[in-house]
């Protein structure tokens, strides 16, 4: 029996529904952020699944979680597969845990199939991709490759103030796993990552899978307004120093800057918080983020210095900074993954298309380490980040068997 022929559809699918109570929320979707205890609940349940296979786990000094089915050569580098486990606060089911179900049914494939590979096969779930609670997102396969320094991430503070360090200590506590010795990072013979596409193109051209061939730049920024706190019912307009008035006119800018024409740059301020929040008093102090992302880091390079510019004119009189908390440039896949899972869906005959990811994957730092692609599988109406989030049962598993059969030929090289 092949990997592919042995991927089961219904497994695959009862993995999903068993893990979306992990973090559960009434509209569907799912509250499983990085390094909370739903984070650490997912991570007991992923291992209890592969002690049940008996395939070995580990973990790292950053908490990335690896489960792997052994190769004939064990020194090997391994073949990865994996995508992340944490989710948004109002989340869908598939960001991200498709990938790790996809990597974790291609493993038990394998085995079903009884297919022997030379390098180990290893499903992975990154640690805190979607940066929601802790930034920068992508963490944990950033620091597997070597793009952020662990000391620095071990100190990030969550918008509470809760320090990564503490969290991971915490989550590693829930859900104990042996820990592999030495920094992160370990030599990786090729990485493919399975994902809902989190667009519409895939549904609107009836096709069932994305062969990605790359993924646009993204950088983050964190504004920061300082104005005056003051009575909201005694101090005149003219003698406020109001840190959101600034943040408006500011955001208002910004807005219309970075409106182009073919509607190619991706700008958003997700998150706001005014400071002291209370109704009756001018605020002190406003900081919101901002995300933006184009394929071309020099178009995202022009927008920073315009970004900042604005900062500077129309904060007066709240002294205000602008300061950028990642920049990933543009990621090109190697060609050699790209045409494979291409030709592998076509082998399956599955109906394909290449495209481009808008989204931010972990595969985008992997990619700086070894040859790297994507399998996109649709999603409905293109929706993510939000808990209406659906995927049908029949293309989750097609992308799984697309993935198991990559898998498969890579590890055999
Ligand atoms: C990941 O969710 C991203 O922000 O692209
Ligand atoms: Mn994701
Ligand atoms: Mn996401």
């Amino acid at each position: 029996m092949s990997g592919a022929k042995a991927v089961r559809e219904d497994r695959l699918w009862q993995r999903h529904v068993d893990m979306a109570r992990l973090g559960g929320l009434p509209g569907g979707g799912v509250n499983r952020q990085a390094l909370s205890a739903e984070d650490a609940a997912s991570r007991n349940l992923l291992a209890s699944w592969a002690a049940a296979r008996g395939f070995a786990i580990f973990t790292d000094a950053i908490g990335n979680l690896f489960v792997r089915r052994e190769g004939s050569d064990p020194a090997a580098p391994p073949v990865m597969s994996g995508s992340h486990m944490d989710s948004q606060p109002t989340g869908g089911r598939y960001d991200g845990m498709y990938g790790v179900l996809a990597a974790f049914e291609a493993l038990e494939a394998l085995e079903d199939a009884g297919v022997a590979t030379r390098r180990p096969v290893i499903a992975v779930a990154w640690t805190n991709e979607e940066g929601s609670r802790f930034q920068p997102g992508a963490m944990g396969s950033a620091v597997f490759a070597g793009q952020y320094r662990l000391e620095d991430m071990l100190q990030q503070r969550d918008w509470e103030g809760v320090v990564l360090k503490d969290a991971l200590a915490a989550t590693l506590k829930a859900a104990p796993a042996p820990l592999r010795d030495g920094p992160p990072g370990f030599p990786v013979g090729a990485y493919v990552e399975a994902h809902i596409e989190q667009g519409p193109r895939l549904e609107n051209e009836a096709r069932t899978i994305g062969v990605v061939t790359g993924i646009q730049g993204s950088r983050r920024y964190i504004v920061t307004i300082t104005g005056e706190e003051a009575h909201a019912g005694t101090t005149p307009r003219a003698a406020r120093k109001d840190a959101y008035a600034a943040a408006t006119r500011i955001a208002a800018a910004m807005y219309a800057a970075t409106t182009d024409a073919d509607d190619m740059l991706r700008f958003t301020i997700g998150r706001v918080e005014v400071l002291p929040g209370s109704p009756n008093t001018v605020p002190g102090k406003v900081t919101f983020t901002i995300d933006m992302r184009h394929p071309e880091d020099a178009v995202l390079e022009a927008h920073e210095g315009q970004l900042a510019g604005i900062v500077g004119r129309l904060a007066a009189p709240c002294p205000a900074g602008i300061e950028r908390v990642t920049n990933v440039a543009p990621t090109v896949f190697a060609r050699e993954v790209v045409d494979l899972v291409r030709a592998k869906a076509a082998a399956l005959g599955l109906s394909h298309m290449d495209m481009p990811s808008g989204a931010g994957h972990d595969a985008m730092h992997v990619a700086h380490l070894c040859p790297t692609g994507m399998i996109f599988v649709p999603c409905e109406r293109g929706i993510s980040h939000n808990e209406a989030e659906n995927a049908t049962p029949a293309d989750l598993a097609a992308g799984a068997r697309v993935l198991v059969e990559v898998l498969e030929d890579l590890a055999n090289r």
